[in-house]
C-alpha cells in the first residue's frame, strides 16, 4: 500500500509511543514508524505488554498496529525511508561534568543528530519534540549541515504538552499544538507540513506557530509555569498546619477568581514526575549562563519549595510518631508520581521511601501499577521492605501509612477494616488530601493532613 506521508519517531519513551499511536490512529494514510536503541522496549511496543500503562493506549495501539503504525529497531533503514522524523529521545538532567545536577544532557539527541546526517540521502525535516535548552536547534542544523553533502534538513519544533495517565486524552484533544520554524521560505514549508499532520484532528485554530526559539523556550516557561503553582500552593500548607487554617479551602477561595483558575492547585506532598524539576534546572543553568542570575534564583526556588515540602513530610511522620522511628512499620500509598500511570521517574515516593529507611523503618510499599518500577528504584535497598499489591494486606500490622500517590481506589477502601488490622496507636498521613479526615479521625486514627491542623487522640 502507497502511503500519503511517511512519519518516523526517534526515541519510543512515554512521549515517542503514543504521539506516534494518535498520529497512526488518526491518519490511516500516513505510515508511521517509532524506533529506538532499547531493544527490550521495541519488543514490548510490539507485544501485549506495552512498555508504559496510560489509559486508553492499548486500543489505540491494536487497531493501528502492523496496519500504519511500527515499530522497530532499524534506525539506519528508518532515516532512509522517512521524510519527517520527530526526534523524541530522552533529555534528562546532566549527571557529569559542567553544569552537573542542573544543565539538561544533551548526548542523546546529538548522537541521534549525526546518525540523521549519515543515514540520509534525501531532504528531510527533523521535528523536535523532546524538551530541549533554547537555541538547541540552531545546534541541530549545525551538525546536519556539517558535511556539506547537499541535503536539506529543515529543523521545526514541535514540544509535547501531554501529561501522564491522560496522554491519550490530550494527544487527541489537545489545548494547543506549538509548531515553530524558522522564518525562511524552506522552514515555512516544513511548518506548514506539519500542520497540515496535526489539522487531521486538531481544530485549526489550536495549531499555533511561532519562531522556533518562542517554541523551544515555551515549552520550558509552561512547564516552569506549572511547577510553580503547585509550589505555590504547597508553601502555604505550614502556615496552614500552624494557623489552623485549611489549604483546601484557601485554594478554592484564590482559584475562584478567573485570572488565578482553579486548576493545578493541589497541595501535596510536592511535584514529581521526569520533567518539572529537570525542565526548571535547565532553565535556571541556561539563565545563569545568560548572567541572568535573579531570574534563575527567583526559578530556581519552585524546586527548592518542592525539596523542602517533601522532606517536611517526613519530618512530620517522625516528630507525630514520637521522634522515633526506628523498627515501626510503615506502609506507602501509592509509589507513582501521580495516578493513573506507572511511572516513578522522581516521584516524591522515592524520596520519602530512601529517608524513611534512614530512620530504620520496616517499609511496605503498595501501587496498582508501579511495584515493578519501585523495585528497580529502591534496588540496593532491598532489605527491610516489602512490595504488596492489596493494600488491605500492605497496611496489615503497620504504625502508619503514608498516601503518596493519588490513586482514586485509595479513598474508597474500608478503613474501619484496615484500622482493625493495623498497630495501636495507628497512624494516617495524607500526601495528596484524598482521604475523608474527619471519618478516618472518628475511626479511632490520628490524622496527619497536608495543610490541614491534624486529629490526633492525644
Ligand atoms: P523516555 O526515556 O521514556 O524515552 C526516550 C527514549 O529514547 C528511550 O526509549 C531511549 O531508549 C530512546 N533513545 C535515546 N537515545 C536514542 C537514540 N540515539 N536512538 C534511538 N532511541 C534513543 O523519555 P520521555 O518521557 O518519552 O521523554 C522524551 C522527551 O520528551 C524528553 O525531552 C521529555 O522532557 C519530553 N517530554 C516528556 C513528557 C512526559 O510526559 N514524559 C511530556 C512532554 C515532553
Ligand atoms: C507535566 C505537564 O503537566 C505537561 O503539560 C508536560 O507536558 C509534562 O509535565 C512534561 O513536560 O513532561 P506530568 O509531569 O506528566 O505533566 O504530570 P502533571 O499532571 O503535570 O503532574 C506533575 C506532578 O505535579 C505530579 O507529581 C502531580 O501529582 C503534581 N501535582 C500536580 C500536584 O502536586 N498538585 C497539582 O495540583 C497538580
Amino acid at each position: 500500500m502507497k502511503f500519503e506521508k511517511n512519519i518516523l519517531c526517534i526515541g519510543a519513551g512515554y512521549v515517542g509511543g503514543p504521539t506516534m499511536a494518535m498520529i497512526a490512529y488518526k491518519c490511516p494514510q500516513y505510515k508511521v514508524t517509532v524506533v529506538d536503541i532499547n531493544p527490550e522496549r521495541i519488543a514490548q511496543w510490539n507485544s501485549s505488554t506495552l512498555p508504559i500503562y496510560e489509559p486508553g493506549l492499548d486500543e489505540i495501539v491494536k487497531v493501528t498496529r502492523g496496519k500504519n503504525l511500527f515499530f522497530s529497531t532499524d534506525i539506519e533503514k528508518a532515516i532512509r525511508e522517512n521524510e519527517i522524523i520527530f526526534v523524541s529521545v530522552n533529555t534528562p538532567t546532566k549527571s557529569f561534568g559542567a553544569g552537573a545536577g542542573m544543565a539538561a544532557d544533551l548526548q542523546y539527541w546529538e548522537k541521534t543528530a549525526r546518525q540523521i546526517r549519515e543515514h540520509s540521502t534525501s531532504h528531510k525535516i527533523i521535528v523536535e519534540k523532546s524538551t530541549f535548552p533554547v537555541k538547541t536547534a540552531f545546534a541541530m542544523e549545525r551538525i546536519l549541515t556539517s558535511t556539506h553533502n547537499g541535503i536539506i534538513f529543515d529543523v521545526v519544533s514541535n514540544p509535547e504538552f501531554l501529561a501522564e495517565g491522560t496522554a491519550v486524552k490530550d494527544l487527541e484533544n489537545p489545548d494547543r499544538v506549538l509548531i515553530g520554524s524558522r522564518e525562511t521560505v524552506s522552514g515555512l514549508k516544513a511548518r506548514d507540513e506539519l500542520v497540515e499532520i496535526f489539522a487531521k484532528w486538531v481544530p485549526r485554530d489550536r495549531i499555533i506557530t511561532s519562531n522556533i526559539w518562542s517554541s523551544e523556550l515555551s515549552k520550558l516557561v509552561a512547564n516552569a509555569f506549572l511547577a510553580q503553582r503547585v509550589s505555590s500552593i504547597n508553601s502555604f500548607t505550614p502556615l496552614c498546619e500552624k494557623s489552623d487554617a485549611d489549604i483546601k479551602e484557601v485554594a478554592r477561595a484564590v482559584g475562584m477568581d478567573p485570572r488565578v483558575g482553579d486548576k493545578f492547585l493541589n497541595a501535596g506532598i510536592g511535584f514529581g514526575g521526569s520533567c518539572f524539576k529537570k525542565d526548571i534546572l535547565s532553565l535556571v543553568y541556561m539563565c545563569r549562563q545568560y548572567g541572568l542570575d535573579e531570574v534563575a534564583d527567583y526559578w530556581e526556588a519552585v524546586v527548592k519549595i518542592n525539596e523542602y515540602q517533601k522532606e517536611r513530610f517526613v519530618l512530620n511522620m517522625l516528630h507525630a510518631m514520637f521522634n522515633t522511628l526506628a523498627g515501626k512499620k510503615v506502609c506507602l500509598f501509592g509509589f507513582a508520581f501521580k495516578a493513573n500511570t506507572g511511572d516513578t521517574r522522581e516521584s516524591p515516593a522515592i524520596f520519602v521511601a530512601r529517608r524513611l529507611l534512614e530512620e530504620k523503618v520496616n517499609l511496605v510499599i503498595t501501587d496498582p501499577k508501579a511495584l515493578n518500577n519501585a523495585k528497580n528504584d529502591l534496588k540496593g535497598f532491598e532489605t527491610g521492605i516489602t512490595f504488596i499489591e492489596d493494600p488491605y494486606k500492605a497496611a496489615s500490622g503497620c504504625d502508619a501509612i503514608a498516601v503518596v500517590t493519588e490513586w482514586d481506589m485509595y479513598a474508597g477502601l474500608d478503613f474501619e477494616k484496615i484500622y482493625d488490622s493495623m498497630a495501636k496507636p495507628a497512624f494516617i498521613f495524607d500526601g495528596r488530601n484524598i482521604l475523608d479526615h474527619k471519618k478516618l479521625y472518628e475511626t479511632g486514627f490520628n490524622v496527619f493532613p497536608t495543610g490541614k491542623p491534624a486529629l490526633t487522640h492525644f
